[in-house]
């Protein structure tokens, strides 16, 4: 079965509950969500362990190359992405050097604590090493009610959370959109490797 690689990193729960529901929308289609995380730079330097604690796994160069497609997301700071997952990103080059990723699909997402705290600019970073990969990015199209009506997270680049105090209970429409990001990069995904057979 095809899998859909969820990367993320979470400090407070917020990333991981996008995680989570896009994950569902990856499933509805028929996918393996293969949910993974990276270590905090602290732990990264203080154990190299390659079990976390707890909650999902860490990711390896294998769950990079046999993904469908991948969706990453990472919280909002200082309106980029956070030092983990781009510390992750930096150790991929022998990937890129195969050209692993060309033509996989791909999307992000994001929490922040205020709404216009640099989700968007925050997106757009993550997109830009994906692009350098070769990846087909893709966002959440207007065709979802749920981005005219939201009155916290969601856009067009992608699936957002506004946790105000790290508060991580998704609304609705967070819920809604992040679930459809899902859907439409799985779906995404199996147009893509059928049209390469
Ligand atoms: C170093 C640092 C920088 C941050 N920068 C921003 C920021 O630029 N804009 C913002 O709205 N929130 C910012 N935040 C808040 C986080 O984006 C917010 O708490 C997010 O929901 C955390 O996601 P998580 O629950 O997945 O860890 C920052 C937090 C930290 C620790």
């Amino acid at each position: 079965m095809q899998n859909v690689l969820i990367l993320y990193y979470s400090r407070h729960g917020s990333t991981k509950k996008l995680a989570q529901a896009m994950a569902r929308g990856v499933e509805q289609q028929g996918l393996e969500a293969r949910i993974r995380t990276v270590p905090s730079i602290p732990d990264y330097l203080s154990t190299q362990s390659a079990v976390p604690q707890s909650g999902a796994p860490y990711v390896s160069e294998e769950d990079l190359v046999s993904c469908a497609a991948l969706a990453l997301g990472s919280p909002t700071r200082f309106g980029n992405m956070a030092a983990p997952l781009k510390h992750f990103l930096d150790s991929t080059s022998s990937s890129w050097l195969k050209g692993a990723l060309i033509d996989k699909p791909a999307c992000v997402f994001t929490s922040s604590s205020s709404l216009h705290g640099g989700q968007e600019s925050t997106l757009i970073s993550m997109m830009l090493p994906l692009l350098h990969h070769g990846m087909v990015m893709c966002g959440i199209p207007y065709s979802e009610p749920a981005l005219h009506d939201t009155k916290s997270g969601g856009s067009p680049y992608g699936a957002t959370h506004v946790a105000k105090n790290n508060d991580a209970r998704l609304t609705d429409d967070e819920i809604t959109l992040a679930n459809a990001q899902g859907v439409r990069l799985a779906a995404l995904a199996k147009k893509l490797a059928g049209q390469s057979e």
